[in-house]
């Protein structure tokens, strides 16, 4: 017989982004986590398109809820290339967010697991990420430290 934590782990699994997720909710699952407008169909995938261009090195991952069809919980890694670090790599976590009627079930943390593996594997030598104050305790779960401070200038 399966315990609860194996069946969730199968349950809701990681997996990469596809085209047909904007159909699953995902914009309005980002909307949860900030400014985001309705995109149409031909915009979601050229900007699909070009993420995908970048092949492992920027990746947009979800889970989807097997039950209701919808997109859940997401989070994506960038993996920036640079001189410093013998040539070596950072990766940039962004956009987080689950959804509001399916927190506290592990799925934050299960994306940030995935993630952080993805740019462990791209043999980077570490990731980071912003966060509120109101999530550090979440990270820290996550294993992750506060290190100095964000700076930041909008355009818009
Ligand atoms: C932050 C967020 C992603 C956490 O996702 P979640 O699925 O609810 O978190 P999890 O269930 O995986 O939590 C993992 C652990 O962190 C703890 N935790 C989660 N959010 C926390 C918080 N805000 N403060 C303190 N602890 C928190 C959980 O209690 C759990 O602890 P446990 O392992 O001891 O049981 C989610 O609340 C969210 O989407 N918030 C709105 C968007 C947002 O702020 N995104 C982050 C941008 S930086």
């Amino acid at each position: 017989m399966q315990n609860n934590s194996s069946h969730c782990d199968q349950k809701f699994q990681v997996r990469k982004l596809e085209i047909s997720d904007k159909s699953k909710g995902f914009i309005e699952l980002l909307q949860q986590l900030s400014i985001c407008d309705s995109v149409s169909d031909k915009r979601f995938a050229e900007r699909f398109e070009a993420i995908s261009s970048y092949g492992d090195d920027h990746l947009v991952c979800v889970i989807e809820d097997d039950v209701s069809g919808k997109i859940i919980a997401t989070g994506s890694v960038f993996i920036e290339k640079k001189f410093l670090r013998n040539c070596g790599k950072v990766g940039h976590i962004e956009d987080v967010v689950v959804d509001s009627c399916a927190r506290g079930m592990q799925l934050g943390k299960k994306i940030i697991e995935f993630l952080t593996n993805h740019a462990y594997s791209m043999g980077c030598y570490k990731v980071i990420l912003d966060c509120s104050n109101e999530n550090k305790a979440f990270y820290e779960k996550c294993g992750y430290k506060q290190k100095e401070i964000q700076m930041v200038k909008y355009f818009i």
